[in-house]
């Protein structure tokens, strides 16, 4: 059901099109008698369609429909006239309008210029999903079995509608498998609403998850949706959920619990329709242990886990994924396409993408393409670009021994690249006895 607002300021004709409208049509009618009235409710309320008298004393039609744009208020006006006057009409679809009707014509008219409207509405609604589905997603790329498992648990999951928790280290992809989830999922029109929980302001943390009423605290100058209602019968995605601040934890629980939530300063109890999938790169049962995240909260996320693996667990991935950023990084940059000679392709299959995974991987692809100056991308590019990007994050995560070995490595990637990748020439250099050494101490660190 949607909600219309009427904006007339002769009684008798207000009251007589909100009769008539609804019997017609089972939508909410709201009425204001002016123009200020009619901003105050398109402030205080989710109106869905306005109906406008152009004719008024004091703020006009056109005053309202000026303030509407300047407040960026998004929502459909069919404006109606007695005078007749065509070029005043069209004026009126210059500030903003979607459509006009003359008084004289039969109610009927009315009700299917506004059901035109809404469908409208409805409609740029979706395109504008579809569209930032289409430029953002790239859809999963890799072909390796671990990949191949992960899809197939996604089309498991997608149809049903509790909740989801992936899992993964830092630049896993788990963005991206949330946006598969949503694409496979019951209503791939409906918006996908991502919320970053760990960059959600404290003031306004619940009124982005809830949404607020006009005036329920200083500053809320006008009604606004949460992410929960913009959701609709869509995804809502709780990015990094981990780090959500526990009073907020209890309230999501609430919602999760008894599928209602209401907006600040409302009574008006909302029923949640969306799929809610959650995602971090914390170990919630550490949170838990220390008291920063509910056990609660944390059973009702993980009725279905997603883990991502990170991709030193499918370097079979990294051609693919390669040659994926290359097209997409030279598209942008709008440059010829560039090839990556197979040792390349090899030199970046030895990382193990400790530090960010498929993000890692993808920055250091843009860095190749600005590197190789337009020609194929060789090893010795890679060789020089990976040794960079080690020396530079030597103090990375993980144990002494893997910070060593990660240091090892770089150290023989510099030193074979100096020498050409000579090896007993490069075992000189680094004051090993000989080529046989340095062998030895390569397939320790599992380099080729
Ligand atoms: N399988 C994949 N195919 C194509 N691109 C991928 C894939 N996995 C990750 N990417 C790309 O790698 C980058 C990081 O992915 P994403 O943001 O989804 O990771 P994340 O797990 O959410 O990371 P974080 O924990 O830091 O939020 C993005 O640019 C994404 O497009
Ligand atoms: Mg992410």
């Amino acid at each position: 059901m949607s909600c219309i607002l009427i904006v007339d300021d002769n009684d008798a004709m207000r009251e007589q099109y909100a009769y008539d409208l609804k019997r017609l049509a089972q939508h909410d009618i709201l009425t204001a008698a002016d123009g200020d009235q009619a901003l105050e409710i398109l402030a205080d309320q989710a109106v869905d369609c306005v109906v406008l008298d152009l004719e008024m004393p004091g703020r006009d039609g056109f005053g309202v429909l000026q303030e509407m744009q300047k407040k960026d208020i998004d929502v459909p006006v069919v404006v109606y006239t007695g005078t007749g006057d065509y070029a005043r009409c069209v004026r009126a679809v210059q500030l903003g309008a979607w459509g006009f009707i003359d008084k004289g014509e039969p109610t009927e008219r009315v009700a299917r210029e506004i059901e035109n409207a809404l469908a409208h509405q409805r409609m740029a609604r979706e395109i504008s999903a579809l569209r930032s589905r289409h430029e953002r997603d790239s859809a999963l790329v890799g072909r390796s079995q671990v990949m191949e498992n992960l899809r197939g648990r996604i089309a498991k999951l997608a149809p049903i509608p509790s909740p989801v928790l992936i899992l993964g280290e830092s630049g896993t992809g788990k963005e991206i498998v949330a946006r598969e989830l949503h694409r496979l999922g019951a209503h791939p029109a409906a918006p996908l609403v991502a919320v970053n929980c760990a960059a959600l302001p404290e003031n306004l943390a619940e009124s982005e998850l809830f949404g607020h009423q006009r005036g329920a605290f200083t500053g809320a100058d006008r009604l606004r949706r949460g992410a929960f209602e913009s959701a609709g019968e869509g995804t809502l995605f709780l990015d990094e959920v981990g780090e959500l601040p526990l009073p907020l934890q209890a309230k999501l629980l609430r919602v999760l619990e008894g599928g209602e939530y209401t907006r600040i300063g409302s009574t008006t109890v909302l029923k949640n329709r969306s799929r809610v999938v959650a995602a971090t790169n914390r170990d919630l049962d550490v949170e838990v242990q220390n008291k920063r995240f509910r056990e609660d909260l944390l059973y009702r996320l993980n009725v279905h886990t997603l883990p991502v693996p990170p991709l030193r667990e499918r370097l079979d991935d990294v051609p693919p994924l390669v040659n994926h950023f290359l097209r997409d990084i030279c598209e942008r940059h709008r440059i010829n396409f560039v090839n990556i000679h197979d040792e390349a392709l090899a030199g970046l299959m030895q990382s193990d993408w400790r530090r960010n995974n498929v993000r890692e991987l993808r920055n250091i692809v843009e860095r190749l393409v600005i590197e190789c100056g337009g020609k194929e991308i060789d090893a010795a590019v890679v060789n020089t670009t990976l040794g960079e990007g080690r020396t530079s994050h030597s103090t990375g995560t993980g144990t002494l021994a893997e910070q060593r070995e990660d240091a090892e490595r770089g150290i023989i990637r510099a030193a074979l690249q100096r020498n050409d990748g000579h090896l007993t020439r490069t075992a000189a250099a680094l004051g090993l006895a000989d080529h046989a050494s340095l062998s030895k101490i390569m397939k320790r660190l599992g380099m080729k």
